[in-house]
C-alpha cells in the first residue's frame, strides 16, 4: 500500500479537497486497493469539524463527497506511516519540517511539484476570500494529482 498525507494550515479547506480529489482519481484508475489517501493540519484550530461548507459545496459540484472528512492534526508519527507528505503551501512545509524525523525530509514534498505545467508551487490559501478560490484549488488539485499519480505509479506499481 503507498500512502499519501496531504497537509494544509487548518485541514478544512485544501487539504481536504486534495484528498477528495485524489481519492476520486485512485479510484476511478482502479487503484483503491493498493494507494491510501489522508489529509492534516499543521494547527488544531479545526481538529474533528467537517470540511468548510464552501470547500464541501465546490467539491460536490465536481461530484466528489468530502462530507466525511474530519480535520485532525498532522504528527511526527505520520512521516513513519506515510510516503509522501505534501504541503499546500510553504508555510506548511516550514511547520512539517520542523515535525519531521531525522532522516525522513524526503518525504515532504510541495504539492504542487507535482503539477509540471503550473507555474506556481503554492495552493492559496482560500478561507478568507469567495467561491472562486476554492474552485481555484480544485483547479490546481487535480492537476498535481494526476501528476503525484503517475509518480506513484512510476515509483511503486511499475509492472504491476
Ligand atoms: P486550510 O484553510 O488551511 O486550507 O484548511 C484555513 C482554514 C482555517 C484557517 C485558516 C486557513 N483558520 O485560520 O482558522
Amino acid at each position: 500500500m503507498v500512502r499519501v498525507l496531504f497537509v494544509c494550515l487548518g485541514n478544512i479547506c485544501r487539504s481536504p479537497l486534495a484528498e477528495g480529489v485524489f481519492r476520486d482519481l485512485v479510484a476511478r484508475a482502479g487503484l483503491a486497493g493498493e494507494i491510501h489517501a489522508d489529509s492534516a493540519g499543521t494547527h488544531a484550530y479545526h481538529v474533528g469539524e467537517p470540511p468548510d461548507s464552501r470547500a464541501q459545496e465546490a467539491a460536490l459540484q465536481r461530484g466528489v463527497d468530502i462530507g466525511m472528512l474530519r480535520g485532525r492534526k498532522a504528527a511526527r508519527r505520520d512521516f513513519e506511516t506515510f510516503d509522501y507528505i505534501l504541503a499546500m503551501d510553504r508555510e506548511n512545509h516550514v511547520n512539517l519540517l520542523a515535525i519531521c524525523p531525522r532522516g525522513l525530509e524526503h518525504k515532504l514534498r510541495l504539492f504542487l511539484e507535482f503539477a509540471t505545467d503550473r507555474p506556481e508551487d503554492e495552493v492559496p490559501d482560500p478561507y478568507y476570500g469567495g467561491a472562486s478560490g476554492f474552485h481555484r484549488v480544485l483547479d490546481m488539485v487535480d492537476e498535481a494529482s494526476q501528476g503525484l499519480l503517475a509518480d506513484i505509479r512510476a515509483r511503486y506499481l511499475a509492472g504491476g
